[in-house]
């Protein structure tokens, strides 16, 4: 006969977190949210941690190269989709990895006999206003001197001169000479008063730039999640299907973690995936795994501890219909708390500890906040990223109100991607286990997880916690009844909606 389970299943909804003592030393400011996803050993560090516990889920509607770009610069990590074909997600990997850092390779770059016309063209396709001028026009050619549109004037000079008549040349340049410090790079532009500083080789030849504004960029962003190589970290998803061809690719694409995407990871396909990887990379590439939402699957994913990270969820997100489709699932309560149960009992077994990623169903703020406090390592999210401006779908105004579309990886929309990509067998759908919606469009990403963060930091005082380990150890939940849930409300008061009392206030003009 069937098991049928005592519990039944459980929302993050259901459940409130008790005040426990708020010392006087804490401070929001105090607060740190880093947090692994690299398994590690007892009393030893994890391979590789992020700054705050979020990262973007492996969806086309969401983690595309803007929203990797911006998550990263707040700490968090993205999940490059891999519904589409190698060499796209592999571009889009390139494209996070060089879009900054301290050595940057120029884009943009132009011969001392080019007219300022065509220069004038090339600064306004690009954006760029410092151009390195090299003898043969590229990137890596011999260096001749720098030109930006302070030395020219468009409506004045004659734009069909040369560039060499008007840049700065070589032999007036401050450069930095290949195998210099960031620091010391940046100390020179400091010490120089200059915006850019160009990096020859031995030979004379352009090796890269390095930009003041990327320092002060840098500055404003202290959480910024970087490689050793001070670039951008960016996550990439894999399939168990193109993984021997996939993961060499975006591996040598500079993608620091992987992460299998599949609404059912226990499976011995995605264990064949996991062995090979290991085999072919050995154990510094993070690996993550998934999804799973029974200790029974957390135990079979974690043997031979060959993966970093498991993700829990199956059936909760916001565009998911795997539950109504196929009668699999579990409430994401249930299933996280099962989890993290069996996660640290191994941890006491064996001394390795696995993150655990919490996957889907978070519909706001304190949802995030108590998939936390039950033990998730940090959250992967959809919907709440689609929302913002960095998503990669455009916006679209129904009924006056802008929103962005947003759709499942279960959705024929998604699933597409093989008809039109080489080598890939259009395979037959039979049913989708997603939907195709719109969600309203929030703002920036930077503004809108501000809030999020700082919401969880609050609870982390009223929980006496200075960071995610200490929340974790310290939260009492409780479930609550439905009458407690119409409590937790506004009660007896008569409140206008915003919008209402915005249009009705005197604004006294
Ligand atoms: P959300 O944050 O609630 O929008 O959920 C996002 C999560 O839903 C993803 O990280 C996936 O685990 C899951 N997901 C993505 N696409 C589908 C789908 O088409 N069907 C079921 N689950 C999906």
């Amino acid at each position: 006969m069937a098991i049928i389970l005592d519990d039944i299943s459980r929302t993050f909804s259901e459940y409130l977190l008790l005040p426990r003592l708020t010392r006087r030393d804490q401070s929001i400011n105090k607060i740190t949210l880093k947090t692994p996803i690299g398994k590690y050993q007892s009393g030893k560090a994890s391979k590789f941690d992020i700054n705050i516990p979020v990262v973007s889920a492996c969806m086309q509607s969401v983690s595309g190269t803007s929203l990797a770009i911006s998550l990263a610069r707040q700490g968090g990590l993205s999940m490059i989709f891999c519904s589409q074909s190698i060499d796209s997600q592999v571009e889009m990997v390139g494209q996070v990895k060089a879009h900054k850092a301290g050595f940057v390779t120029s884009g943009a770059n132009t011969k001392p006999e080019s007219t300022l016309a065509s220069l004038l063209e090339l600064m306004t396709e690009t954006g760029h206003s410092t151009i390195p001028v090299t003898l043969d026009g590229s990137a890596k050619g011999e260096f001749c001197g720098l030109i930006t549109d302070q030395d020219f004037w468009e409506f004045e000079d004659d734009l069909a001169n040369s560039v060499k008549d008007h840049m700065t040349p070589k032999s007036e340049v401050f450069f930095g000479t290949e195998g210099i410090t960031l620091r010391k790079a940046n100390q020179l532009l400091h010490h120089h008063k200059k915006d850019c500083l160009p990096i020859l080789d031995r030979a004379g030849n352009l090796n890269s730039l390095v930009f003041k504004k990327d320092y002060v960029d840098h500055q404003r962003h202290p959480l910024e999640l970087l490689d050793e190589n001070k670039r951008l970290s960016v996550g990439a998803a894999i399939n168990t299907h193109d993984y021997r061809q996939r993961v060499p690719a975006l591996i040598e694409a500079g993608a620091d973690v992987l992460c299998f995407d599949s609404s059912d990871g226990f499976t011995e396909f995605q264990m064949d995936g996991i062995q090979w990887i290991r085999e072919q990379f050995g154990d510094q590439i993070v690996i993550g795994a998934g999804n799973i939402v029974t200790p029974e699957g957390f135990d079979y994913l974690a043997q031979a501890e060959l993966v970093d990270f498991i993700k829990v969820g199956i059936g909760g997100g916001s565009i998911c219909i795997t539950r109504e489709q196929k009668g699999v699932g579990r409430g994401q309560a249930s299933a996280l708390l099962d989890v993290v149960k069996r996660r640290d009992a191994h941890f006491n077994d064996t001394g390795t500890y696995i993150p655990i990623c919490s996957d889907g169903g978070l519909a706001n703020d304190t949802q995030i906040v108590v998939a936390l406090a039950m033990g998730a390592d940090f959250v992967m999210m959809g919907r709440y990223f689609a929302m913002t401006e960095e998503s990669p779908t455009p916006k679209v105004s129904i009924n006056g109100q802008m929103y962005k579309p947003y759709w499942g990886e279960g959705t024929l929309r998604a699933q597409n991607w093989q008809r039109y990509s080489d080598g890939m067998s259009s395979r037959k759908m039979m049913f989708e286990e997603g939907v195709d919606a719109y969600v309203p469009l929030v703002g920036p990403l930077a503004e809108v997880l501000e809030t999020t963060l700082y919401k969880l930091k609050s609870t982390m005082i009223n929980v006496g916690a200075d960071n995610l380990i200490d929340f974790r150890q310290n939260a009492e939940l409780t479930l609550v009844s439905e009458q407690s849930i119409v409590e937790a409300g506004t009660s007896n008061v008569f409140q206008f909606s915003r919008k209402r009392e915005i249009d009705e206030f005197d604004w006294g003009t």
